[in-house]
């Protein structure tokens, strides 16, 4: 223990300790003039100012000079000095806003992640903050949950990637010197990502087994990266509130996986434990969550109403909070706030910096990776002299920074219009809204038609407004709004070329966009950039190149559906597959309408040669695959070339097919590469049904393709 911290431990009272352990949001530091601007949930706190000037953290503060004033009134009026610690959640973005990760995952570009995530770490640190609340890294499968669009997607092995690129981003080398860095919150601990049925907040309930090979490797991905902190679930695992959860924060967090960083919980996750049903009251809540591990509590006040009493009662030891209080002193001490307690925060810099040109620039470039290509009937890329209706909800709409968008302003995001005007000037161009995302007027699409009347090609600019994804913006129906299905439907009657571009935070069920669009470009929500990016894709000065990173389902009846899912004993295709005893709908076929990995561009690519370097190995002697990949159209491009392990027979069922790596290669018109990956006894290990990680002799198939579903395969065998 750093001897200063231990001197600084024994001069704070218990008040002062309980107080680090409480989060709190800004207006709860604005002075007594300001506190009107405490409401909803705040109000109830029922906390005094003796609580707020002990207090350890702050949540959401905007801005150097806000920050500044916060802790400096805080210094002046804590005893000890000890700085606030500011928290914000910093997810695609400070103020210059890139696509919402789920896009971010589809670029497969982790160089840009990390980039990105820099860029938002430099423009928060400025402006005051020391902590994100990311990444969030949770597994995602179900697109009816409205914070899919927070995760990198389905894979596990690519979210642990991203993980690691987010980390290395937001944090670089060196916090203690380096100001421009902010320490990372690896959320949200764990398997959020499962809510049953897909709603917010709802039980997750999986195996161990499960847990452990799918779900956490990702969490652990960002830790070993050095992630600074964890935040816990809202949701149960295995029945027991990730919040109030034992065997996940101490037996896993901190025995197993030694991590001594600082757990926080979610936003009210520790009073949340009275409704979950496994405390009766404020004391018992907090009880079970510092027993469970949480050092930090969010905006809620169990523990500093309660925690005293606990002690002195015997329930607990106070070297728990001694515990607690110490890892949340040593953050402040690796982030230099006790030489200097705004760290970061520069006004002056701030100016400069934040939505700086340049930053700009890689949220422009990583929006183009980011976009997705579904389907190109020889329409795509469009041609300058071409008339062109641009319409639909989004053709002139700023919401296109997405949920959780930091404090990005819509005002600064170039839309569809602005976008594409800078390819076209006025002149190409008509704009007609058609309808607005849930509603329409008459007027609204008689205009629509009649400009659309005139063109040569419709781009239609279709999707969810914000609201309709991130936390709490669970669907059942995952189709577009009804008015916007009716829109492209009477388009269509036109008989006119129809280029769909979607703004969504989800995989959605395409049917009635796909069979009446020629072209469809999945968007996202692209950021600050978006019209820009978008225009450079429509236009072909880039060509497409991103890949899904989470399956869209033919319809939400197949939901959860993703790659790496089990044969089961009835496969439908087998040779032996009897008419209707065998795992299918009677309704819909098995497959997505587009698998994990899929996208196009305006180039095409062959793989041949697939081959190996042998086809045994052994621990000891890794094998290596290779394919030669060329570029067969006219185009320069990027493609990405993914890499699939199928384990024939394990001791417990091995999905069909799991990422194990994949390369981004850049190809020239008729150019072609060798691209080649290892195969080591590593990547064949996984979890058996007594936990243990191994790998087990065998039968295995490599694949290689551009997707999950358009593979080649190639045999080979592990020995021992
Ligand atoms: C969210 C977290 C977020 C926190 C603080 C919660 O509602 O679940 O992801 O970090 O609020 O804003």
């Amino acid at each position: 223990m750093n001897k200063n911290l231990v001197s600084l431990m024994e001069k704070m009272t218990l008040d002062e300790k309980i107080g680090q352990l409480i989060q709190l949001a800004t207006p709860f530091y604005m002075g007594a003039t300001d506190r009107g601007q405490i409401t909803g949930p705040m109000v109830g706190m029922g906390i005094d100012d003796n609580v707020v000037l002990n207090s350890g953290s702050v949540l959401g503060a905007s801005g150097a000079n806000e920050v500044i004033n916060i802790q400096q009134q805080h210094l002046k009026e804590n005893r000890l000095g000890i700085p606030l610690l500011f928290m914000s959640d910093v997810v695609h973005g400070y103020k210059t806003i890139f696509p919402v990760p789920l896009a971010i995952g589809c670029s497969w570009d982790l160089e840009l992640a990390e980039k990105s995530a820099e860029i938002a770490a430099y423009e928060a640190a400025v402006s005051g903050v020391h902590v994100t609340f990311a990444p969030m890294v949770d597994l995602v499968r179900d697109p009816r949950w409205g914070r899919v669009m927070e995760s990198t997607g389905e894979d596990s092995y690519l979210n642990s990637q991203f993980a690691k690129a987010q980390v290395r981003g937001f944090q670089g080398t060196d916090m203690t010197k380096d100001h421009k860095r902010v320490a990372s919150c690896v959320k949200h601990f764990a398997a959020y990502g499962a809510p049953e049925g897909g709603r917010d907040y709802n039980t997750v309930n999986m195996s161990e087994r499960e847990l452990r090979e799918t779900y956490l490797p990702a969490y652990k991905a960002a830790l070993n990266a050095g992630s600074e902190m964890v935040m816990t679930a809202f949701n149960t695992v295995d029945g027991i509130p990730a919040t109030g959860n034992k065997q996940l924060m101490r037996d896993l967090l901190r025995d197993e996986w030694n991590f001594d960083g600082v757990i926080i919980s979610d936003w009210g996750a520790v009073k949340e434990l009275i409704p979950h049903g496994i405390a009766s009251d404020e004391k018992e809540a907090a009880l079970k969550a510092i027993k469970a591990g949480v050092d930090i509590e969010m905006m809620t006040a169990c523990y500093v109403k309660n925690l005293k009493e606990l002690i002195n009662n015997g329930d607990i030891d106070e070297g728990l909070i001694n515990e607690s209080v110490l890892r949340i002193l040593q953050l402040k001490q690796k982030l230099g706030l006790f030489d200097n307690p705004y760290r970061g925060a520069d006004a002056r810099l701030e100016q400069e910096v934040v939505m700086s040109d340049a930053h700009r620039q890689v949220s422009r470039e990583l929006a183009t990776k980011s976009i997705v290509l579904l389907k190109n009937e020889a329409i795509l890329p469009l041609h300058k002299h071409q008339k062109f209706a641009l319409i639909g909800p989004f053709a002139s709409s700023n919401d296109i920074l997405g949920p959780w968008s930091g404090l990005g302003s819509k005002d600064d995001a170039i839309t569809m219009n602005e976008g594409l005007r800078t390819k076209l000037g006025d002149s190409h161009l008509l704009v007609a809204k058609g309808c607005d995302v849930e509603t329409r007027t008459d007027s609204q699409l008689n205009e629509a038609l009649l400009a659309a009347k005139d063109a040569d090609v419709i781009v239609l600019a279709l999707g969810e407004d914000s609201e309709m994804s991130g936390e709490a913006g669970s669907l059942t129906d995952i189709r577009l709004p009804q008015v916007q299905l009716d829109l492209i439907k009477k388009l269509k009657e036109l008989g006119k070329p129809i280029v769909t571009v979607l703004f969504n935070g989800r995989p959605l069920d395409l049917h009635g966009v796909i069979e009446h669009s020629d072209a469809v470009v999945e968007a996202w929500y692209p950021g600050t950039e978006g019209g820009v990016a978008i225009a450079d894709l429509l236009f072909g000065d880039v060509n497409p190149s991103g890949k899904l990173t989470m399956s869209f389902p033919d319809s939400v009846g197949q939901v959860p559906v993703y790659y790496n899912h089990f044969n089961t004993g009835r496969p439908k295709g087998a040779p032996d597959a009897q008419e209707r005893y065998i795992s299918q709908y009677l309704d819909s076929p098995n497959e997505p309408l587009f698998p994990f990995g899929y996208g196009l561009g305006y180039t095409t690519y062959t793989y041949n040669n697939m081959r190996l370097s042998a086809t045994e190995m052994t621990a000891e002697k890794p094998i290596t695959l290779t394919v030669t990949v060329k570029n067969t159209g006219s185009k320069a491009g990027v493609e990405t070339v993914q890499f699939y392990i199928r384990d024939l027979v394990g001791e417990v069922v091995r999905p069909l097919k799991e990422l194990k790596g994949f390369k981004k290669v850049h190809l020239q018109p008729n150019e072609e590469k060798e691209i080649s990956f290892t195969i080591s006894e590593k990547q064949l290990r996984y979890h058996h049904s007594n936990l243990e990680f191994s790998s087990d002799s065998g039968k295995f198939i490599a694949y290689i393709g551009p997707n999950s579903r358009d593979v080649q395969a190639i045999p080979f065998e592990l020995l021992k």
